[in-house]
């Protein structure tokens, strides 16, 4: 898993958003509350934003793929 750290700020890793994603988060916002990522300077809004769509695509596939394999 990705040590990257996306919030310079609070010293957020990519894989302690990706925890959080996994555990249900939805938005940038869910994020910003659960984790702080975000909550300062706001720089790594857009790369916390980039994240969470990739997350929604990557389920949205699987989901897709467990309909394909059902019908
Ligand atoms: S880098 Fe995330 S709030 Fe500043």
């Amino acid at each position: 898993m990705s040590r990257r750290l996306v919030c310079l700020c609070n010293f957020i890793e990519e894989k302690e958003i990706k925890s959080v994603l996994k555990k249900g988060a939805e938005s940038a916002r869910d994020i910003q509350f659960q984790t702080r990522a975000g909550t300062s300077c706001g720089r790594c809004l857009p790369l916390i934003d980039d994240l969470v769509e990739s997350f929604k695509k990557e389920k949205s596939k699987g989901q897709q793929q467990r309909l394909d394999f059902g019908s």
